[in-house]
């Protein structure tokens, strides 16, 4: 299972210069970033505008997306036929191309991956990141305890099982890539890493939807806003539901695996914040 590629999504920053802690008001011009479906402006996870593009309209900075749909961070760790970061995404953004194996991944591997990423930019020039973590991915449909069947899975699942998983997963996941983060900072001096905290952002929209979701409809934090209920082992027994206009922004999910529009207007927001040298209470600087 990937439950890596769910919520990757490193991000790096372009200024002119740059100062002790942080970035300064104004010194971000350019928005860089690289993932997966969580961060794809064209094939988009909430069904309408992706939150790259509502942060870099906020902040008012030019973004360059490299983040595709179904990416990992490496397909020799976690191996599927959609490009990945160190794959294809970085080697697009350095101009290149490369092929990757079939290794099998492990949590350290990924997260080990995912720090490696930064340095790697780091080498070629880059100085300001922000890395965001994973979001509480047990609470999504695909993922929780009495989620249905969805089209991501219509193989016959344990649902228990997975959610204990994939909230380990993204615990020891974030931990992790923490303290990796950490290790790094002495190998790369003058960089500015922001950690931006996506899963406590998660974990507060879903305890108080109320100060984030302000659609039409009664606030919805369990539903989707495009639903398709699976039968087992049945890929074509799908029922949707489609739920339209301002009612959509009463809920924190569009669909089983990925955040709503509402939800990643929040993220862009934040995100915003960061970039125009303001604080914003789910990121840290840790250089
Ligand atoms: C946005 O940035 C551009 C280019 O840096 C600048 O010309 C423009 O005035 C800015 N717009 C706002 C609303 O700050
Ligand atoms: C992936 O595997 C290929 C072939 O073994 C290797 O050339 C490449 O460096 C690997 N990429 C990463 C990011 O480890
Ligand atoms: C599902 O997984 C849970 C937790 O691992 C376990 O306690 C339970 O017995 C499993 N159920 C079935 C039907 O295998
Ligand atoms: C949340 O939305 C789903 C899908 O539209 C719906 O089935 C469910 O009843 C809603 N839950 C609440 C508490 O409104
Ligand atoms: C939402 O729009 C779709 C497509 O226009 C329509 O099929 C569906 O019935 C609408 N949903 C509701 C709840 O009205
Ligand atoms: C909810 O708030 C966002 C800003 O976060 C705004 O763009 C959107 O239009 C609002 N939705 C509704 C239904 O008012």
């Amino acid at each position: 299972m990937n439950f890596l590629r769910s919520a990757f999504a490193p991000l790096l920053l372009l200024a002119s210069a740059a100062r002790a802690t942080g970035v300064a008001p104004g010194q971000i011009k350019n928005f860089v970033t690289f993932g997966d479906s969580y961060t794809d402006i064209v094939s988009v996870g909430d069904g309408g505008t992706a939150w790259p593009v509502y942060a870099s309209g906020y902040a008012n900075v030019s973004l360059f997306p490299f983040a595709k749909s179904g990416a990992t961070c490496s397909n020799n760790l976690t191996n599927r036929p959609f490009p990945s970061v160190f794959e294809s995404q970085l080697p697009t953004y350095f101009g290149e191309t490369s092929n990757g194996g079939d290794d099998a991944a492990s949590l350290v591997d990924v997260t080990t991956c995912m720090v490696n990423w930064v340095k790697v930019l780091y080498d070629s020039g880059a100085r300001n990141f922000i890395f965001q973590n994973m979001i509480p991915l047990q609470h999504t449909i695909l993922y929780s305890s009495t989620g249905y069947y969805t089209k991501f899975w219509t193989f016959p699942r344990n649902a228990t099982s997975w959610s204990v998983s994939v909230t380990e997963l993204t615990l020891s996941g974030n931990d992790l890539t923490q303290l990796k983060l950490q290790a790094l900072l002495p190998q790369i001096p003058g960089a500015h890493i922001a950690h931006f905290d996506s899963h406590s952002l998660f974990q507060d929209m879903l305890v108080n939807p109320s100060q984030y979701l302000n659609g039409t409809a009664p606030l919805n934090v369990t539903g989707c806003v495009n639903s398709c209920v699976f039968q087992v082992n049945e890929p074509d027994s799908g029922a949707c539901t489609l739920v339209n206009g301002t009612d959509r922004d009463s809920y924190l999910w569009y669909d089983e695996l990925h955040p709503s529009e509402q939800a990643d207007r929040i993220v862009a927001r934040e995100m915003a914040l960061v970039m125009e040298g303001k604080a914003s209470k789910w990121a840290t600087w840790l250089s």
